[in-house]
């Protein structure tokens, strides 16, 4: 079948079943898509990505590149700390995660060349060179969606995972562990060029995993502020 005919199918079919918000929103894609020159056609709007982060956001032309194959899909695995387990507040914890499908220790410089370049797919295995990363978020309650500018502990994975699986301290210089509340612990895979990593379908299983731990004042240091409280 000819292209331009698939083509129009597709925007027949669009037209016939869209309401008309989503038609308008359709155009958009199909637009940029016709003369890929989305990022000229924004430039009012958007500046171009050009390897710096940008907090106000930005228009991007590098292509996706390589995608690998059903048999070469990213998965992880938070195998450290249990998902649901109580931790001890202001202690530093141990996160391991197990990664496959991803050629780890490989990430190009987020501070000049983030985006800069596209997803590349190891001739030899088939898998993805990429990173990872583990991200902490403090949750409000069960309901509300954490804000993703907020987060309690940032670290990219950069270094080649020891047998497919990272390790990684929670706690810094400043302070060990983490303060008491409730915490979402996820795991970010990334593309060399830091990019979520592209997949070939679109129905299969998650790259990443995410738990929820519990972080608790130590037991003792509990025992011993409500000792104070009733002896005050
Ligand atoms: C979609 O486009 C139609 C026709 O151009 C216009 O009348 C309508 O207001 C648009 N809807 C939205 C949600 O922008
Ligand atoms: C907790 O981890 C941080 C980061 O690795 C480290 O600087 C700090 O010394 C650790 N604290 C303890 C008590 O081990």
């Amino acid at each position: 079948m000819n292209s331009r005919f698939v083509f129009l199918l597709i925007v027949l079919a669009l037209a016939v079943t869209s309401s008309n918000a989503q038609q308008n929103v359709t155009d958009l894609f199909f637009l940029a898509e016709a003369d890929n020159n989305v990022c000229r056609d924004n430039a009012n709007r958007f500046e171009p990505t050009d390897g710096l982060q940008k907090a106000q956001g930005s228009c991007s032309d590098t292509v996706q590149g390589e995608i690998p194959d059903v048999d070469h899909m990213v998965s992880s695995l938070i195998i450290e700390p249990p998902n649901g387990c109580t931790l001890a507040a202001n202690k530093n914890f141990t996160v391991k995660i197990a990664t496959t499908g991803l050629i780890t220790g490989f990430f190009d410089n987020p501070v000049n060349q983030y985006y800069k370049f596209p997803q590349v797919v190891d001739k030899k295995t088939g898998f993805i060179f990429g990173h990872s990363h583990v991200t902490i978020q403090l949750l409000k309650s069960s309901t509300e969606t954490p804000d993703p500018r907020l987060f309690a502990f940032f670290k990219g994975l950069n270094d080649p995972a020891d047998n497919n699986v990272f390790t990684q301290v929670i706690g810094s210089a400043a302070n060990n562990g983490l303060p008491p509340g409730e915490y979402r612990i996820c795991t970010m895979v990334s593309s060399f060029a830091h990019q979520p990593t592209l997949m070939p379908v679109a129905q299969r299983g998650a790259q990443d995993d995410c738990i929820r731990i519990n972080v608790v004042e130590d037991s003792k240091k509990r025992r011993n502020a409500l000792n104070k409280k009733r002896n005050a």
